[in-house]
């Protein structure tokens, strides 16, 4: 059950990621930037999202494509400038589109003026926004390798969950996280409606503790660098500060976390009044294969686990595209996923490009990788002794770029991104799915996509309705979700065989794919069947 029966506007909002070096280049130097974005706002209104999240746009050396900030109080060149961020914000603003943006409290760049000061002046107040020893422990970084690493010039070692260019701040200290809260303050200021907060449950609010713990097969728990003691005490610093100033401004701020697990009981204790609004729900968002029974299992525990609403995506930067890891690069299956994104209860989330089905990139050699954690896995391979060949398809395994190809918008070379070569560095594959060729084509999966989000945002039930009912059988996933007087039914056939259902013709028919009203007691394979019965209110 929702706790708060006031609905808030995030509630009815399709949000749509935006990873802003691979979206619209609007100067043709190859990289996405804010120009290019807002010059793409037209197609965003036509598809119907009404939030956008932004991935980092702040100056960066872009060891992890931005997710390295050295800071926080501007835009990037690449990007744009500030000028251009508030045109954009402004313009989408107009087009009813909310915006909120990625910000990184768990680390900053090695570039950042903290972390030189840091470095070059030992007595400086710098010193203690990080974490420098003696010695290193046994922590493991999350992209392989040691989490610690000798500084250029002293003697000491610093910390880094990430790359070693990505310097771990140290939450213990007071002045960090008044700092961080002045960088809210600054975007705030700026008009955004939110904030995607990165790896939050790892922010350092305990120090550098006890030993990691390891599983049976020797591999590192993050028993004690991740969730230390003190973490809900911070985030609900962070979270209170931003709420405080919503309120002050007479607005609503969105705040959704990415915690770092995939296991619904680690992430629920994030989700609560006090603290997120929603997390990221990988417990479903990021399953490695398509298996129904999970995926329904999944749905169940998070209406029983959660305190609010889920969020319900299948797509990010951070994962392989859903078509082709989920659904076999079967567009049928992909439009089926999609009616689940859209009608399930929870927030939805969408990545650029999966309305038109754009499938995994994949990185024909080494030198084409562009992603620091598979460049990362490949040198720890090599050292490994693999050979070249298997220690590829280590960093294949572990290559985030699948999901960052440049936005297909037409067939033309580098899509737009034209006269340069893009930030990617390859040309895409030939015949791929693109806008243009799908804009106006009733069958299209963009069509598709177009229907639900509509369906998704006129309809109360879509948006605050509970659960009257969710089972599966036989492949056939059903549920249906109220509000008022109106019930909407979802039926999503993820067999590849035709499944039986009872169909009440005098329920309207909302939106179908694979059904046939002549034949109404089928739904093809992949078919989906959105119903609305209206009921009798005394
Ligand atoms: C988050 C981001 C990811 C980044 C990491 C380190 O997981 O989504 O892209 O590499 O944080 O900042």
């Amino acid at each position: 059950m929702l706790s708060n029966t006031k609905h808030k506007w995030w509630q009815s909002t399709v949000f749509y990621e935006i990873y802003i070096a691979s979206f619209q280049d609007g100067n043709g130097d190859g990289v996405g930037d804010f120009k290019g974005l807002t010059s793409r706002l037209d197609y965003l209104q036509d598809l119907g999202v009404n939030g956008l999240w932004i991935t980092p746009f702040y100056p960066s050396p872009k060891v992890d494509n931005g997710y390295d900030v050295s800071d926080y109080f501007n835009v990037d060149p690449d990007f744009g400038s500030l000028a251009d961020f508030d045109h954009f914000i402004e313009q989408a603003h107009e087009r009813g589109i909310k915006v909120i943006i990625d910000i990184v409290l768990n680390h900053v760049s090695t570039e950042h003026a903290w972390f030189r000061e840091a470095l070059v002046n030992p007595e400086s107040k710098y010193r203690d926004y990080f974490f420098f020893q003696d010695k290193s422990n046994g922590w493991e970084s999350f992209f392989g390798g040691s989490a610690w690493q000798k500084e250029p010039v002293g003697i000491q070692v610093y910390y880094h969950k990430f790359s070693p260019e990505q310097a771990d701040l140290n939450w213990q200290n007071r002045a960090v996280r008044d700092d961080m809260l002045t960088v809210l303050k600054f975007w705030l200021d700026r008009g955004v409606d939110g904030f995607r907060f990165d790896v939050i449950n790892f922010l350092s609010c305990n120090g550098i503790g006890e030993e990691n713990l390891s599983d049976a097969d020797g591999r590192q728990i993050h028993s004690h660098d991740i969730d230390q003691p003190g973490i809900y005490d911070c985030l609900s610093d962070i979270c209170a500060y931003v709420r405080d100033y919503s309120e002050r401004a007479g607005k609503d701020c969105f705040l959704v976390g990415e915690v770092g697990h995939e296991e619904l009981a680690k992430l629920a204790p994030y989700q609560s009044d006090d603290l997120l609004d929603v997390v990221f729900n990988f417990n479903l968002g990021s399953i490695t294969h398509f298996d129904i029974g999970n995926v329904h299992a999944q749905l169940v525990a998070m209406e029983d686990q959660l305190s609010g609403l889920p969020t319900i995506f299948f797509n990010s930067h951070d994962m392989a595209r859903s078509i082709s890891r989920l659904c076999h690069d079967n567009v049928e299956h992909a439009a089926a996923l999609a009616a689940l994104t859209l009608t399930a209860k929870g927030v939805s989330f969408l990545y650029f490009g999966e309305e038109i089905g754009m499938p995994n990139f994949i990185p024909v050699s080494v030198s084409e990788i562009q992603d620091i954690q598979a460049k990362n896995h490949y040198q720890l391979a090599i050292t490994d002794g693999k050979t070249r060949h298997q220690a590829y398809d280590i960093a294949l395994e572990e290559c985030r770029d699948k999901s960052r190809l440049y936005m297909q918008w037409n067939s033309d070379e580098f899509s737009g991104f034209s006269t340069a070569t893009p930030w990617i560095g390859k040309k895409a594959p030939e015949n791929l799915p693109n806008v243009d060729e799908q804009i106006g084509d009733s069958d299209s999966l963009l069509q598709w996509y177009k229907n639900l989000i509509v369906l998704r945002r006129d309809n109360m039930a879509l948006n605050f309705g509970n659960y009257d009912a969710l089972s599966l059988e036989q492949g056939l996933l059903s549920f249906s979700r109220s509000w008022q007087n109106q019930i909407v039914h979802t039926l999503i056939n993820f067999s590849d065989v035709q499944q039986p259902i009872n169909h009440n013709s005098s329920y309207e028919v909302m939106a179908s794919k694979g059904f046939n009203l002549c034949e109404p007691n089928y739904l093809l394979p992949y078919g989906t069947l959105i119903i609305r019965e209206v009921r009798d209110v005394c």
